[in-house]
């Protein structure tokens, strides 16, 4: 439960009896001995990041210690435990960028910024846990997401929200970086897929095909949302700004059958509509009464 964490988003799940929410932080230990000794759970799938590149170059203190040290506690706990099956979440960033071709799973590990750096530090120590100790680890590394309950700082729902709002919106240096666009719900289907039939130790790419510079991306949702580049401001570049980040996923689509589903055009408009009908979401989030909301929620408890 960090800023970006909103107990809004599991609402529909809310009281699934196979649902419960634990508040705590993976790097207590004790804590997470305590729910993994009682809940004894088939598997541990860790999607706990601290995720947002521009804070990571602002401060990376919690990067480091969400990211790695979390990863090594859950590590530790579920190999106590034995655990069958431990899911880390990785990225594509931490091959950092490349000019030409694409990254595959065996291609080394070169991140640019604190966050990145941070991720690939997690994975490395996942992998180490397979060769080491067996743990029944499994990697995926996927690319840029998007789709609806984005947090407002990504590009997509930044960008979307401004607009909605009559606001610029800000693209750094040229606008022609490139990131590859994969819809959350591929995701979770690559995921979800991993989890149950991918091979202990191995490593899965999960991209789309969907490369794009931020300039093309931005026209896109501009056009799509009946405004004119007129809406752009060109900002200073991200410092250590990673140029294109491609993914070879041949792996996943040959070993696993996996492939994305979704037209990335068609995934785009649903979202925007989401952010549209979804008003009240993120208005929250950006006005800051979210975390006000947050704070007397969960920190004030
Ligand atoms: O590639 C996967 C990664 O995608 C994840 O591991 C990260 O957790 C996630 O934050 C995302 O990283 P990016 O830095 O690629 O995403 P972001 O939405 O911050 O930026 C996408 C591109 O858009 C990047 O080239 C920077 C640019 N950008 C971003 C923002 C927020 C802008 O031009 N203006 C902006 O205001």
């Amino acid at each position: 439960m960090t800023y970006a964490g909103n107990p809004e988003n599991l609402r529909d799940i809310e009281n699934n009896p196979r649902y419960k929410f634990i508040k705590g932080d993976i790097c207590d230990e004790k804590l997470v001995n305590e729910i993994i000794s009682s809940e004894k759970p088939d598997g541990v799938i860790n999607f706990a990041a601290e995720t947002h590149v521009d804070r990571s170059i602002l401060d990376s203190y919690s990067f480091v210690k969400t990211d790695v040290l979390g990863t090594q506690t859950l590590l530790d706990v579920s190999k106590k435990y034995n655990v069958s099956r431990y899911l880390h979440i990785s990225t594509d960033e931490i091959y950092g960028s490349i000019e030409k071709g694409s990254f595959s799973e065996e291609s080394l590990l070169n991140p640019s910024n604190p966050y990145s750096a941070s991720k690939a530090s997690a994975d490395l120590i996942v992998k180490s846990y397979f060769i080491t100790y067996k743990t029944p680890v499994l990697i995926t590394r996927s690319s840029n997401n998007f789709g609806p309950f984005q947090y407002p700082e990504k590009i997509i729902p930044l960008f979307i929200t401004n607009l909605l709002e009559n606001k610029k919106i800000p693209l750094y240096g040229d606008g022609l970086n490139i990131r590859d666009w994969l819809y959350v719900l591929d995701n979770c289907q690559a995921i979800d897929l991993v989890f149950h039939k991918g091979k202990e130790g191995q490593i899965y790419n999960v991209g789309s095909g969907n490369e794009l510079t931020n300039l093309d991306l931005t026209k896109l949702i501009l056009e799509t949302m009946g405004k004119d580049e007129k809406s752009i401001e060109y900002v200073k570049d991200r410092p250590g700004h990673d140029r294109r980040y491609s993914l070879d996923y041949t792996k996943i689509k040959k070993e696993l059958g996996w492939q994305p589903k979704y037209d990335f055009k068609k995934a785009l408009i649903e979202t925007i509509n989401w952010y549209k009908e979804n008003k009240d979401w993120w208005q929250k989030i950006k006005s800051g009464e979210y975390l006000e909301y947050y704070k007397k929620q969960y920190l004030e408890r």
